[in-house]
């Protein structure tokens, strides 16, 4: 059985290819990803006009670079993101998904991207067990409860304000480290003293019982701080800034996620979305699995960012799972929920 899936929700135009083996793991054949990211740097941050335009001329090219990547002329099932994500760019991905199932005559499956950036960790590390998620990106902080890649997720918590990520790109933005300026912050932090500057850690208290997060009130204080130091003259000590902040990112997310492992009783902490990349919150997180006897699943860079490779590795688990195909009607979601 082999899946093609297609992700279009924010700047990157993914397909991948996966080829599901008997014995129920999968098998990568293709991996193509074509972004806008370079045409948003100019306005700081995704431009959605701009991105549905970059997935209209990229969507075609990049399926067929997946196709010949993988030696096939087409696959057996289509999965696409029906949501959440940007109207405009899922719009592209769902059009095209939806054209090329009814013309190869091949079942389409609308799928989740969140559930994506689960079930891509089963191409590096096989079958997944019952599992907490933690997906932080530009456009997403969620904690999720997942019993199986063929059962329902379940959403412990998500931020009420900025995504990590997002809180990432606007204090570098403030630092004048570029966009996406996740990277260059993770880069410069290395020189800086994680414990400078005592930023807040937002909803850490004994009362925020859902597992939510907020990191506006982080970003506020970075700007402050910026302020005051305009204020009274002095340079920004910027590798401080970027560490104390890392740290403060890293020590909530990694704080809560172990704490919805410890209290559904769940060994395995699963991470994924762009920010995963992160040094900080990656040797946080193996730190404090380690410390809580959780078995930590990180898949690698590449595969943590959008693609298309995750939703066709959700896709094999959910064709292989006996789940109906997709009516062709069915519309993009761009608030969809877990
Ligand atoms: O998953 P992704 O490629 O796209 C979505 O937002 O969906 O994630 C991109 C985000 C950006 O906000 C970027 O700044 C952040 O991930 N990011 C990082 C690092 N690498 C990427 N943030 C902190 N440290 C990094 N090393
Ligand atoms: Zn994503």
């Amino acid at each position: 059985m082999i899946v093609m899936g297609i992700e279009s929700s924010c700047d990157e135009t993914g397909v991948g290819i996966v080829r599901r083996r008997e014995d129920g793991t999968c098998e990568l054949l293709a991996d193509e990803v074509a972004s806008s990211v370079d045409q948003h740097a100019r306005y700081g941050g995704v431009v959605p006009e701009v991105a549905s335009r970059a997935h209209l001329e990229a969507i075609v090219p990049t399926m067929r670079r997946a196709l010949a990547a993988a030696g096939i002329e087409r696959p057996d099932a289509l999965a696409v993101t029906i949501g959440p994500g940007l109207a405009g760019a899922l719009l592209v991905g769902v059009a095209a998904a939806k054209a090329y199932a009814a013309a190869w005559d091949v079942p389409f499956y609308a799928l989740n991207h969140l559930g994506g950036h689960v079930a891509v960790d089963t191409l590096e590390h096989g079958p997944m067990p019952p599992s907490v998620a933690l997906l932080v990106s530009g456009g997403h902080t969620h904690l999720l409860h997942v019993t199986s890649l063929e059962q329902p997720i379940v959403e412990l918590g998500s931020t009420v304000d900025d995504a990590a990520g997002e809180a990432f790109d606007k204090v570098a933005r403030l630092l004048g480290l570029g966009y996406p300026g996740g990277p260059a912050l993770d880069a410069i932090a290395r020189d800086g003293d994680p414990s400078a500057i005592a930023f807040p850690r937002g909803m850490t208290g004994p009362r925020d019982a859902r597992h939510d997060f907020s990191f506006s009130g982080l970003k506020t204080a970075v700007a402050r701080y910026v302020e005051k130091c305009a204020r009274e003259d002095r340079a920004v000590p910027i590798p401080d800034v970027a560490a104390s902040f890392q740290e403060a990112v890293a020590d909530v997310l990694t704080m809560k996620a172990l704490r919805a492992c410890g209290d559904l009783g769940v060994d395995t902490l699963v991470l994924g979305g762009g920010a995963t990349a992160n040094s900080r919150i990656r040797s946080l997180a193996a730190e404090r699995c380690e410390a809580a006897g959780v078995t930590l699943r990180v898949p690698k860079p590449r595969l943590c960012t959008d693609n298309g490779v995750m939703i066709a590795a959700l896709g094999a688990h959910v064709v292989a799972g006996g789940a109906r195909p997709s009516p062709l009607t069915v519309a993009t979601d761009p608030g969809l929920p877990v």
